[in-house]
């Protein structure tokens, strides 16, 4: 028996022995990852003769799918078992009148909701609201997508119908098109709210907080839109000066397209923002396409002007050092005591946003 089939056999074991999450991402690194086992096992296919690769390639091939499988199926056990433990541990019984009185904190996304609501409205935006629950037209259509892109795939977007017509917003750019066909231009607005798209991991939730901002009037230009970021991105992280860029992009919507990343630097393990040589993306913009003006009933030869979305969740995490986004929507009183705000202590721009 090879050293490598030794060490399967033995990995093996410690999979279906193994009891906890944290020792089970510590073996799935010791096999999948670059340096894993199995990868060091493919490195050796150079020095192999033709014929003895393909036998070779098949044993390892055959033990990773093994081992994945074996790890798929424990890793659901043991996350079962730790939530039902989690559970009984946790269990508090909400008929039982409550022994002292706390007061109830503000999420921190709700805290930068009002904070950048609040920054806007120095300048004359006011706030607007749509629907989660968005029609095909709002979310894509009107907005100038085409029938075959990407965003509109199944895999993306959470349909609520066999058709396709009804679905879960997966942006607030829905919200551009829903205010200028119910009013007349100029348009000086921002809005904020729940967004989803099927996607889950350490930096993506199937649901997220976007706020869409739109103005559109006569002799609107870019200029503008880079202003207006630079103040909000200023008040929002309460700095004298902050290193932005715009990047190049595209959406369909917007034409030309920018995204915007901020500059930082770690220091201390605290991260500075707006200084150093790290960009972050915070944001996609751009001027609104004439195709979305007419769709919207307003004249684009007339009216122009420019759109943004931020993502909400992401600003909120690097202002409050927050390192996690899933623990945003956990739901743990702790998480929320150790994190919120104060109810009484509404952010205003001349208090100082977040004291
Ligand atoms: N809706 C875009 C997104 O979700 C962001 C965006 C909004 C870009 C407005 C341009 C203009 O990624």
């Amino acid at each position: 028996m090879s050293e490598f089939e030794k060490k399967i056999i033995e990995l093996k074991e410690r999979i279906i022995n193994c009891e906890n999450l944290s020792e089970l991402n510590k073996i799935s690194s010791e096999i999948f990852s670059k340096n894993g086992i199995i990868n060091t096992e493919f490195k050796k296919l150079g020095s192999l003769s033709t014929d003895e690769r393909k036998n070779f390639a098949a044993s390892i091939n055959s033990s990773k799918k093994e081992l994945s499988e074996l790890f798929a199926k424990k890793s659901n056990d043991v996350l079962d078992k730790e939530i039902i433990e989690r559970v009984n541990k946790e269990k508090i019984d909400v008929t039982l009148p409550e022994k002292e009185f706390k007061i109830g904190k503000v999420h921190p996304v709700s805290q930068v909701i009002d904070e950048i609501s609040c920054i806007f409205s120095e300048i004359g935006f006011s706030v607007e609201e749509g629907p989660d629950v968005e029609n095909e037209y709002n979310n894509f259509t009107a907005l100038n997508t085409p029938e075959n892109h990407p965003a509109k795939d199944m895999h993306d977007t959470f349909y609520l119908d066999q058709e396709m017509k009804t679905l879960l917003r997966t942006h607030t750019s829905p919200v551009q098109v829903r205010t200028m066909l119910k009013g007349k231009p100029p348009f000086k607005i921002i809005a904020p709210g729940r967004t989803y798209r099927s996607d889950s991991d350490q930096t993506h939730t199937p649901m997220f907080h976007q706020l869409e901002g739109l103005h559109i009037d006569k002799d609107i230009n870019m200029g503008h839109l880079k202003g207006c970021l630079n103040y909000f991105i200023k008040e929002f992280f309460e700095v004298e000066k902050i290193k932005m860029r715009f990047r190049p992009s595209h959406f369909p919507f917007t034409e030309p397209s920018a995204e915007v990343d901020i500059g930082y630097r770690i220091e201390n393990n605290k991260i500075i923002i707006g200084e150093g040589d790290k960009w972050l993306e915070i944001l996609g913009c751009g001027m609104v396409h004439p195709n979305v003006l007419k769709n919207c009933k307003v004249d684009p030869n007339k009216f122009q002007g420019f759109a943004f979305g931020i993502g909400i969740d992401r600003l909120a995490m690097l202002k409050y050092g927050i390192n996690d986004l899933r623990s945003f929507f956990e739901c743990d009183y702790r998480w929320l005591n150790h994190y919120g705000f104060d109810p009484l202590d509404v952010p205003t721009n001349y208090r100082g946003l977040s004291r």
